[in-house]
C-alpha cells in the first residue's frame, strides 16, 4: 500500500515492472521490486510500503536494516572480507561456541555438558544438510550408510539434500537420486521402529545398523507448517539411541528462536546428535551451519569436507551480531509471546479455519472457498507479505521485532484480503 493509505487497488501486477530475460526461470517472482527495508517493513520502487510477515522465508528475524547487524557488516567489510579456510579466524570459534551453548542449553547429560559440540560453517541451508549427510556416512564407517527421512520434508535443492527431501515432484525431473535414502510417513514412529529393526546387522566396526541417521524437521515448514504429534521427537530420540543411529534435526527454518525455543527440538527436551541451521543465523547474510556432538563431529578429518566461503569473516560478523541481538531481545520468549497474540488475532477471522504452528512460524488454514496462493497475491497487493507453501495454507513468519501495532495492522490487512478474496472476486 502507499504509505498511509490502504485501498483495494493493486499496487502490483504490472509485468513490465520486472525484466528477468537474463535469469534462469527457476523462480516466478511477484512483479514488485523492493528497494529498501526498515524493521518489519519493505518499500518498493514506487514508495509503496509493505508489512513483511514472511521475513524472506524466516530469514530476517530481526527485521530489515537492523542497526547492529548492519554496523557489524559495514565494519567487517572495511577490515577483512575473506581469507579462506586455509587460515583460522576468531569469529568462527566465537560464533560456534555461542551456537553450542544455545543448542546444549541446560542439558542434564554430563557427557554432553563436558564435551559439547562442534560446528561446520556453510553458506546455505542445503549445504548445512550436505555436511550432516556426509558426516553421518563418515560416522557410519562404511557400514551404516542409509538415511531415513520423511514424506513431505524439505531439505534443499543440492543432490544430497534433494535425495533426502520427501517431495517426489521436486525430484522427478532430476532422477536418479542418490542411493541410501528411505522415506517414511511424517512421523510414523512405529514404522520407524520397524525400519530400524529391519536394518539391524551383526556388529561391524562398532555399527549395528545399516541406517546411519534419521533426518527430521521438527516442523515441516515447506509442507505447510506441519507439526508431528507432541513428544514425537523424544520418541525418535529414544529409537535412535536404542539402535545406535544418529538423530539429525533440520532446524534451518525453525531454529534460532522462531518457534519459541532456541531450537524446536527443545520443546521435546532432547538433544540431537546433529543439528542443521541457516536462515535466521545471518539475518539475511547467507550462512549455514551444521553442529554435531563432539563424538560425532570428530569423525571428520582435515580434507573430509570444506567450502571456500563457509565461515568467512563477513558472514560470521553478521552471525555474531545477529546472535547478540537475538540474545538481547530474548528471541524465544519474544517469538512465543508474539506468536500467541498473532495466532489469537487471526484465529477468529471469517475465512480462517484454524491456525497451526509454534511461536512465530504459523500456518493459517483458509476455508475451502479461498485459494490460498491467490490470497497471498491479494494480500501483497494490499501491502501484506506472506506466502502459501501448500494449497490451503498461508505461511506467516514475521520478524521478532514486531509489536502489538504490527499485529493489529497485519490482522486488518489479512481481514481485508479475506473480504476481497473470494473465488472469482480477486486474485
Ligand atoms: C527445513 C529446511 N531445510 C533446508 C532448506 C534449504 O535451505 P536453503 O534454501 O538455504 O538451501 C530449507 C529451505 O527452505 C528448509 O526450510
Amino acid at each position: 500500500m502507499k504509505e498511509d493509505t490502504m485501498n483495494d487497488t493493486a499496487v502490483t501486477g504490472a509485468d513490465s515492472v520486472v525484466n528477468t530475460s537474463h535469469l534462469m526461470q527457476t523462480y516466478k517472482p511477484a512483479p514488485v521490486v523492493f528497494v529498501r527495508g526498515e524493521g518489519p517493513y519493505l518499500f518498493d520502487t514506487d514508495g509503496n510500503k509493505y508489512l513483511d510477515f514472511l521475513s524472506g522465508i524466516a530469514v530476517t528475524s530481526l527485521g530489515h536494516a537492523h542497526d547492529q547487524v548492519a554496523a557489524a557488516i559495514a565494519k567487517q567489510a572495511r577490515e577483512l572480507l575473506h581469507v579462506s579456510n586455509l587460515f583460522h579466524n576468531d569469529l568462527a570459534q566465537d560464533v560456534a561456541s555461542m551456537l553450542d551453548s544455545l543448542i546444549i542449553g541446560d542439558s542434564a547429560d554430563p557427557a554432553i555438558r563436558a564435551n559439547g559440540g562442534k560446528v561446520f560453517f556453510a553458506n546455505s541451508g542445503a549445504e548445512a544438510v550436505e555436511c550432516a549427510l556426509k558426516l553421518s556416512r563418515k560416522w557410519g564407517g562404511g557400514t551404516a550408510y542409509k538415511v531415513v527421512a520423511f514424506d513431505g520434508s524439505f531439505h534443499g535443492r543440492t543432490f544430497g539434500a534433494l535425495s533426502a527431501t520427501g517431495q517426489p515432484k521436486k525430484k522427478q525431473d532430476f532422477l536418479p537420486m542418490l542411493d541410501g535414502f528411505i522415506h517414511l510417513p511424517y512421523v510414523d514412529v512405529d514404522l520407524l521402529a520397524q525400519c530400524l529393526e529391519q536394518n539391524q546387522i551383526p556388529e561391524q566396526n562398532g555399527r549395528s545398523n545399516l541406517v546411519a541417521a534419521v533426518l527430521i524437521e521438527p516442523i515441516q515448514g515447506e509442507n505447510g507448517i506441519l507439526l508431528p504429534l507432541e513428544n514425537t521427537l523424544a520418541e525418535v530420540r529414544e529409537l535412535c539411541n536404542r539402535h545406535n543411529v544418529l538423530m539429525v534435526v533440520d532446524e534451518i527454518q525453525t531454529g534460532l528462536g522462531r518457534t519459541g525455543k532456541w531450537f524446536a527440538f527443545q520443546h521435546d527436551g532432547i538433544i540431537p546428535d546433529v543439528v542443521t541451521m541457516a536462515k535466521s543465523l545471518g539475518n539475511g547474510m547467507p550462512i549455514g551451519a551444521c553442529w554435531a556432538k563432539s563424538t560425532v563431529a570428530d569423525c571428520f578429518m582435515p580434507g573430509d569436507h570444506g567450502t571456500t566461503f563457509g565461515g568467512q569473516p563477513l558472514a560470521l560478523s553478521a552471525a555474531k551480531a545477529t546472535l547478540d541481538a537475538l540474545l538481547e531481545i530474548r528471541a524465544p520468549e519474544t517469538a512465543h509471546d508474539l506468536g500467541q497474540k498473532l495466532r489469537e488475532a487471526l484465529s477468529g477471522l471469517e475465512g480462517v479455519e484454524y491456525v497451526r504452528g509454534k511461536g512465530l512460524l504459523l500456518g493459517v488454514k483458509l476455508s475451502e472457498d479461498i485459494d490460498a496462493s491467490a490470497f497471498t497475491t491479494t494480500a501483497l497487493s494490499l501491502g501484506l507479505i506472506a506466502n502459501s507453501p501448500v494449497p490451503g495454507i498461508v505461511r506467516l513468519a514475521p520478524p521478532y521485532v514486531i509489536d502489538d501495532t504490527h499485529i493489529s495492522e497485519a490482522t486488518e490487512l489479512f481481514k481485508a484480503a479475506l473480504r476481497l478474496h473470494r473465488k472469482g472476486k480477486a486474485g
